[in-house]
């Protein structure tokens, strides 16, 4: 077993080698001067069981391009198996046709990545479970809820505490966490009147004097996140809290959340987002290290990935 990291996220494919006791795949990155990217492995890996690392955040066709390549140099050095791990399956948002004639990117990605070499993913909170499909190769899809579950119970007050799901979309993995933490759930008529635009429209439940957590696999403008916590507090809301998987945050996310009324928000390291959140007074960032590393042994000796979330 080896792990290969691609260069969108260093930090954490450092903490999976850790983690696994293992050291990373000796491997040369580059940028031709016209920025194609070029792949070398620089150690024997014929017959191994490799794991390539690589989120497809942005820049999400540089990532993407660099994470087929490296599948395709595994490949043409006879790696045994190739398992993408793909903390951030990004193009997963298109994942259907929401309005005619538009692509379906997410298949599109599946299929350039499977086509590439690769023989499993493993990937954290798809943002939707049917993406697994577009693979015909196995997919597993890990979820952050039991560390954020886990972050709650330490970090915050249980005291009238309710889960928020901040679109109908969300009730699935809402209804999971208030599961783990013992809450009950509200849920947020969230509509969008134009691409990146966001309304809240209604709120399922009553939120008056309670302390909310809201969780979601994305945040990227915010502009989701920002609206329910102040649709929250106009109800009455408490302190509200954010749970996130996936911190795109683009444009100015960072800005907008430390203006906005949320208390704290907790985010994962799927995407490097160390520079970005640098200066935030809000913004906590808790590791995904340990859940992709016990999935990666497990992939290799041949145990049960789900057991990990009973
Ligand atoms: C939507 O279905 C996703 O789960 C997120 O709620 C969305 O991508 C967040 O986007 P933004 O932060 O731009 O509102």
């Amino acid at each position: 077993m080896k792990v290969l990291a691609g260069t969108s996220n260093p930090k954490l494919c450092k903490d999976i080698a850790k983690n696994l006791k293992l050291k990373l795949v000796n491997t040369n990155i580059k940028r031709f001067a016209d920025d194609e990217i070029y792949v070398e492995i620089n150690e024997n890996i014929r017959g191994n069981t490799i794991f390539v690392v690589q989120s497809t955040s942005n820049p999400a066709n540089d990532n993407l391009m660099e994470l087929l390549i490296c599948i395709d140099a595994l490949k043409r050095s006879s790696a045994k198996n190739i398992t993408a791990v793909i903390p951030y399956f990004g193009y997963a948002r298109q994942d259907r046709k929401v309005v005619p004639r538009t692509a379906i990117s997410a298949k599109l990605v599946a299929d350039l990545i499977t086509n590439a070499g690769a023989n499993r993913i493993l990937s954290v909170d798809l943002h939707a479970g049917q993406i697994q499909g577009f693979f015909n190769i196995p997919v597993d899809n890990l979820f952050a809820t039991p560390i954020f579950a886990r972050h709650i119970k330490k970090k915050i007050n249980s005291n009238n505490l309710i889960c928020v799901a901040p679109d109908v979309g969300g009730v699935e993995r809402t209804r999971a966490l208030s599961r783990r933490i013992n809450t009950s759930i509200a849920i947020i008529d969230k509509r969008r009147p134009s691409p990146g635009k966001s309304e809240v429209m209604n709120i399922v439940g009553s939120v008056k004097n309670k302390n909310c957590v809201i969780i979601d696999d994305i945040i990227d403008s915010g502009g989701t996140i920002v609206n329910a916590t102040k649709a929250l507090k106009e109800k009455g809301a408490k302190d509200v809290y954010v749970y996130i998987t996936h911190a795109v945050l683009s444009g100015q996310a960072v800005d907008n959340i430390e203006k906005s009324q949320i208390k704290k928000l907790i985010t994962t390291d799927t995407i490097d987002n160390l520079k970005k959140i640098k200066n935030s007074k809000k913004i906590e960032i808790i590791s995904i290290a340990p859940i992709i590393s016990e999935a990666m042994k497990r992939i290799s000796n041949s145990t049960s990935v789900s057991s990990l979330f009973k």
